[in-house]
């Protein structure tokens, strides 16, 4: 039987997503439901990525201008487990000030949130690896914090694509002993929604079971 289930195993149907709140407070909600948080450079497609995970075109807010996200926003999808969009970091183009008030939301959200069950960092499969990038995915290995790449955009120029994924994992094995997870997606063609959501749901079954 249980054989059975597991070759029969359903693609995961988003039934429902809904805004919940925005705000810079990393205790907020209080709602004790797991949490998948997107983060990467401005305008790497954190946004677009939330939207086509969960179907909804205007659910989170995009821009061709980076620096549109600036608070934490959270989305309940389907009454059980929330997809959270964060300002991006490395946009030089804010002030000082707001520099680091962003910085602040997201340190604090990405170290302390305990609901945080696997942060997304974006990458944008455009460019070679970055090093502002690289120095974030190694202080997460630092606190230990469970993460996943994303790499973005993977669409108009795929053969440019593919050889940045590549340097982009080579540079992680120079500090990693094996890969994390890697999911490569493009919004735009809606590619890599399922193992995105795939990995998602595995964890959530995963936390059931415990
Ligand atoms: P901030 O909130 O400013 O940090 O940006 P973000 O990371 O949320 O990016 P957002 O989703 O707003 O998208 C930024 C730009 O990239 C927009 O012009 C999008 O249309 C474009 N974009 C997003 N995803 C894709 C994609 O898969 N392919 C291509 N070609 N463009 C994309
Ligand atoms: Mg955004």
């Amino acid at each position: 039987m249980l054989i059975k289930q597991l070759n029969h195993k359903k693609d995961m149907i988003i039934q429902s997503a809904k805004f919940i709140c925005s705000n810079t407070d990393y205790k907020k909600p209080e709602d004790r439901r797991l949490e998948f948080a997107f983060i990467g450079r401005s305008n790497v497609g954190k946004s677009s990525l939330i939207n086509m995970l969960a179907g909804e075109k205007g659910l989170a807010k995009t821009s061709s201008k980076p620096g549109k996200t600036r608070l934490i926003n959270h989305f309940l999808i389907n009454d059980s487990w929330y997809l959270v969009d964060l300002p991006g970091y490395g946009f030089a183009k804010v002030s000082k000030t707001m520099l680091s008030e962003f910085g602040k939301t997201i340190t604090d959200y990405v170290e302390k949130r305990s609901q945080l069950t696997c942060l997304f960092v974006l990458i944008d499969s455009r460019l070679e690896p970055q090093r502002i990038d690289l120095n974030f995915v190694r202080r997460l290995g630092q606190l230990g914090i469970p993460f996943a790449i994303v790499q973005t955009k993977c669409d108009k120029k795929r053969a440019e694509s593919e050889k940045n994924i590549e340097l982009f994992k080579q540079a992680l094995l120079t500090e990693w002993e094996e890969l994390p997870p890697f999911f490569i997606t493009s919004s735009e063609e809606r590619i890599g929604r399922d193992e995105l959501l795939d990995y998602i749901d595995d964890i959530c079954n995963k936390v059931k079971i415990k």
